[in-house]
C-alpha cells in the first residue's frame, strides 16, 4: 500500500468505523453523509475546519486581482497544515494531482481538496457563450452543452465549476451579460435548471458529473449604470419576482453551491448580507449546501466601508452565512480568534466545514480523492470530436437571423462572387469568448475557415483596419484602434463587383465579460464607417454580427438586407455560421435581450410595467412615458428571431374562461409552416395580470415550445394556465396567484400576434 492510501486509510477507518458505509435508498444515503461529516469533524481541530473554508487560487493563473506575494509564498505552508479546503485555477490531471497528494499525504487528517475553475461555457473545447446558447431556447442543448463540459473539465481533474452564471440583466452595457441567460425570469429559470442538471447529473459521485455553482447571489446583473461591481439598489418587489426565481430553480434542481455577489444590496454588501444567504437561501429555501464568496469579496467589505478590518469582515462573513473565503485570506487569519473571543459561535463553522465536507463526500472524494485524475481519461477525452460535433450543434442553434430583406439568404453554394471583410472574420481568438482559461489560443474555427467548406464560390478577403491597438487579453484594458485607418480602402474595393459581400463585425471576445462595462454600444473602431463605406460601392451586403452583448446598430438595420447575430459560438463558430449562411441549417435562435436603438433606451426590456401614462392622448401630447428623440420600441425584441421559412399563427383558443385554485385552462393555437423550407419555430406564450397588490408588467413568458415544420405543414400546439402560472410575489411578500382578470398572448416573440382574456376565481 503506497503512502497516501495508508495514511488515508488510517483516518477513514478513525471516523468510517463509527457508521456503517452500506446504505440503499436515497434518504438513508442522505443520513449517512451527514453521519458521516458529523464524525469527521468531531475529530477536527478548529483551525482544520476553517482551513476547509478557505480556497486558494493556484500559482499561474488568476481570475482576479493578483494577491500579495506574502499571502502567496504561504500557500504551500497552509495547504501542508491542512488550512486549505479547495483551489481554483488549477487545470490539468498533473496540477491536480499534485495538489491533492498534498493535502491527503501530508495533512493530518488527509481530507481531499475541492479544485473549482470557471467551467462557463466549455472548458478547451469552447461552446456559445452562455448568452448565445440561452438564444437557443433549446433546454435539452443546453443540459447537453453543460454536460459536455462537465464531463471535459472533469477529465482534467475539475470537480467543481463557478457556473451557471443565474443573474438577470437587462442592461447591455454591462460586460457579464455575455455570461448569463439574458433578460427573462422565467426563461433564465430553466435555463438554470438544464444547467446544473447538466453538470452535476444523475449521479454526482460518477467521475464525469462535476459540482455546479449558481452565481451572484445576489443582484449583480443590476449595478447603477451598468458599471462594474457598482452598488445595486433595488425594490424587494424586484429582488423577489425578477432576480432570485433563477436561484431558486437552481437550488431545487439540487446545486450543491451558491456563490455571492460583489456587489452591496441594501446597503450591505451580498458577502455580508443576512437577509439574502441566511434568511433567504438557507432558512425560507432550506439550502443544504454551502455558500462561497466571490474573489476577494470577504476583503472588499472594508473598502465598501462596511467592515472596519479584515478581522471584522470574517466575522461578518460568516455570521451571514458565507461558508468559503476565495482568496481573501480572511478565514484564515482570523476566524479562530473570533470563535475564541467568543465573537463567532463555534457552532457555526462547525455548519460550514460541514457543509464543505457533505460536498466532498457526495462527490466521492473520500472514496478515491483522485477519482478524476486520470491521465489516459483526460488524453482520450480533453478536445475530442464528439466534443466538437456537440459544440458545432448548439452553435448553428444559437445563431439568430436578425433581418433577411430580398432573401439574400441562404447563398447560393456554387457560381457566386464573395467578398469577405472586417478583422473578425478571420479571428480564431475572439469568436472563442470571454472565460477560456483552459483553452489554446486562437483554436476557433474562423469564419473565413468555415467559409472554405464551401469552395464552388470564389472569396476575395479583405481584413479592412485593424481593431485593437494589440491584442486584446483577460487582464489588461483593451485598447481600441481609433488611429490606424490602413486596410480601410482595400476592403471597400474588394466590395466592388461581387455578387455578395459577407461583412464580419463586432467585438472581441474579451470586450464583453468581467470588468467589460461599456458606455457605448456601436460598433467599435472604424467598423460602422467601413460598413457605411462599403454600401455604397455595394448594397448586397449580409452582416455577421460577433459580440458578446446586444449593440446598438440601427444604421445597419435601416440599410442592410441580411443581418445575422453570431454571438461568440466558441471552438466551432466558423462551421456553424457558414452552415447557417449556407442554408445547412435553418436558423432558429431568438434573442433572449433586447436589442436597443441606442444605448439611452437602456436598460431596455419587454417586460416594463405599465406606468400610468403608457400612451399619448393626442398626436401632440407630450405628458406621457416616452422619449422624445426615439420611440420606446427597441430595435430588436425579446424573443426575435426570424427563419428563412415563415410561420403563421392563428385561430386562438381557451378550453374555458377562468379557473380556479384547483384546475387549469388550455390555451391552444394553430402554427403554420407558410414558406418554403423546413423550419424550427420557438412558440412563446405570454400573460398579463391586469390588477395587482403591485404593479405587473404588461406581458411575462410564461410558456415557450420548439416546434419543427415542413413547408405548408402546421400544428395544433397548446399550453396550460394553472395558479403557478400566475403566482408572483405579492404584496403579502408570498408567492401565491391573486384572482382577476389576465390576458394572454402568443407568438414567435414578445410582440405577439394572438391574444385572448380568461380569469382566475378564488
Ligand atoms: C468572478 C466569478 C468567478 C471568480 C473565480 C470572479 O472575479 O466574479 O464569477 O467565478 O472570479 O474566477
Amino acid at each position: 500500500m503506497n503512502k497516501h492510501i495508508f495514511t488515508f486509510a488510517c483516518i477513514t477507518t478513525l471516523f468510517l468505523s463509527i457508521i456503517s458505509c452500506q446504505t440503499t435508498t436515497k434518504d438513508s444515503s442522505k443520513k449517512s453523509v451527514d453521519k458521516k461529516v458529523d464524525s469527521l469533524l468531531s475529530i477536527m481541530t478548529l483551525e482544520e475546519k476553517i482551513g476547509q473554508m478557505n480556497q486558494y487560487s493556484g500559482f499561474y493563473d488568476v481570475t482576479g486581482p493578483a494577491p500579495s506575494a506574502g499571502d502567496a509564498a504561504n500557500k504551500y505552508k497552509h495547504l501542508e497544515q491542512g488550512l486549505v479546503g479547495s483551489m481554483l485555477n488549477i487545470k490539468s490531471v498533473k496540477e491536480v494531482r499534485a495538489f491533492q497528494k498534498i493535502a491527503v499525504e501530508k495533512t493530518r487528517l488527509g481530507i481531499p481538496l475541492l479544485f473549482g475553475f470557471d467551467v462557463v461555457h466549455g472548458f478547451k473545447t469552447l461552446t456559445p457563450i452562455p448568452l448565445a446558447e440561452s438564444a437557443s431556447w433549446d433546454l435539452e442543448a443546453i443540459k447537453k452543452s453543460a454536460e459536455n463540459a462537465a464531463i471535459e473539465a472533469s477529465a482534467a481533474g475539475i470537480n467543481w465549476t463557478f457556473a451557471p452564471m443565474v443573474d438577470i440583466s437587462r442592461d447591455a452595457r454591462w460586460g457579464r451579460v455575455m455570461e448569463g441567460a439574458g433578460e427573462d425570469t422565467y426563461l433564465g429559470s430553466l435555463i438554470a435548471k438544464a444547467r446544473v442538471e447538466g453538470f452535476q447529473g444523475e449521479d454526482l459521485s460518477a467521475n464525469n458529473t462535476i459540482a455546479a455553482c449558481a452565481k451572484h447571489f445576489a443582484g449583480y446583473g443590476f449595478g447603477i449604470a451598468a458599471k462594474e461591481y457598482n452598488t445595486v439598489d433595488m425594490s424587494l418587489t424586484m429582488l423577489h419576482n425578477v432576480v432570485l426565481p433563477p436561484f431558486k430553480a437552481a437550488k431545487d434542481a439540487g446545486v450543491k453551491t451558491f456563490m455571492t455577489a460583489f456587489n452591496d444590496f441594501n446597503g450591505i454588501p451580498a458577502t455580508g448580507n443576512v437577509y439574502l444567504q441566511r434568511d433567504i437561501l438557507k432558512k425560507d429555501w432550506d439550502f443544504k449546501g454551502f455558500v462561497i464568496s466571490d474573489w476577494g469579496s470577504i476583503e472588499e467589505m472594508r473598502t465598501h466601508g462596511y467592515a472596519k478590518d479584515m478581522k471584522d469582515a470574517s466575522r461578518l462573513a460568516v455570521l451571514a452565512g458565507c461558508d468559503m473565503d476565495m482568496e481573501s485570506y480572511a478565514y484564515v487569519k482570523n476566524l479562530a480568534d473570533l470563535v475564541k473571543e467568543g465573537l463567532v459561535d463555534e457552532s457555526l463553522i462547525n455548519d460550514a466545514a460541514g457543509r464543505i465536507l457533505k460536498v466532498k463526500f457526495e462527490l466521492g472524494l473520500f472514496d478515491n480523492p483522485y477519482k478524476y485524475c486520470n491521465e489516459a481519461r483526460e488524453k482520450e477525452i480533453i478536445g475530442n470530436n464528439k466534443l466538437h460535433d456537440a459544440s458545432l450543434d448548439i452553435a448553428k442553434k444559437s445563431i439568430v437571423l436578425l433581418k433577411n430583406n430580398n432573401q439574400l439568404l441562404p447563398l447560393k453554394k456554387g457560381g457566386l462572387n464573395i467578398a469577405v471583410i472586417g478583422d473578425l472574420a478571420d479571428d480564431k481568438s475572439s469568436p472563442l469568448g470571454s472565460w477560456r482559461l483552459a483553452a489554446d489560443d486562437n483554436t476557433a474555427v474562423s469564419v473565413i475557415e468555415g467559409l472554405q467548406a464551401y469552395p464552388d464560390n470564389k472569396i476575395t478577403y479583405a481584413s479592412g483596419p485593424k481593431l485593437f491597438e494589440d491584442s486584446p487579453n483577460f487582464v489588461n484594458e483593451i485598447k481600441i484602434n481609433t488611429t490606424d485607418k490602413s486596410g480601410f480602402s482595400e476592403a471597400v474595393n474588394a466590395a466592388k463587383n461581387k455578387d455578395v459581400v459577407i461583412m464580419v463585425l463586432g467585438e472581441h471576445g474579451f470586450q464583453s465579460g468581467e470588468a467589460r462595462s461599456r458606455t457605448n454600444l456601436d460598433l467599435p473602431s472604424f467598423q460602422e464607417e467601413l460598413l457605411e463605406a462599403v454600401y455604397k460601392v455595394n448594397k448586397n451586403i449580409v452582416l455577421v454580427m460577433m459580440n458578446g452583448r446586444p449593440l446598438a446598430i440601427n444604421w445597419a438595420n435601416d440599410h442592410i438586407p441580411s443581418i445575422v447575430e453570431a454571438w461568440q459560438l466558441g471552438t466551432e463558430s466558423g462551421n456553424a455560421i457558414a452552415q447557417v449562411l449556407y442554408g445547412d441549417y435553418n436558423p432558429s435562435g431568438k434573442l433572449t435581450m433586447s436589442f436597443p436603438q441606442n444605448v439611452g433606451q437602456i436598460p431596455i426590456y419587454y417586460n416594463y410595467k405599465n406606468t400610468g401614462r403608457p400612451q399619448a392622448k393626442g398626436p401632440d401630447q407630450v405628458f406621457w412615458a416616452h422619449y422624445s428623440d426615439v420611440s420606446n420600441a427597441p430595435l430588436y425584441p425579446f424573443g426575435y428571431g426570424l427563419s428563412y421559412t415563415t410561420f403563421t399563427y392563428e385561430n386562438i383558443k381557451l378550453s374555458s374562461e377562468s379557473f380556479n385554485k384547483e384546475g387549469s385552462l388550455k390555451v391552444s393555437f394553430t402554427l403554420k409552416n407558410t414558406g418554403n423550407y423546413a423550419g424550427r419555430e420557438v412558440v412563446q406564450m405570454y400573460i398579463r395580470d391586469m390588477v395587482g397588490s403591485t404593479t405587473r408588467p404588461i406581458k411575462e413568458l410564461k410558456g415557450f415550445e420548439l416546434v419543427n415544420l415542413k413547408p405548408g405543414e402546421s400544428k395544433e400546439v397548446s399550453f396550460t394556465i394553472d395558479t403557478k402560472t400566475i403566482q408572483f410575489y405579492t404584496a403579502n411578500n408570498k408567492w401565491e396567484a391573486e384572482p382577476g382578470d389576465f390576458k394572454v398572448f402568443i407568438g414567435g416573440s414578445s410582440v405577439t400576434s394572438l391574444e385572448a382574456d380568461f380569469s382566475y376565481v378564488d
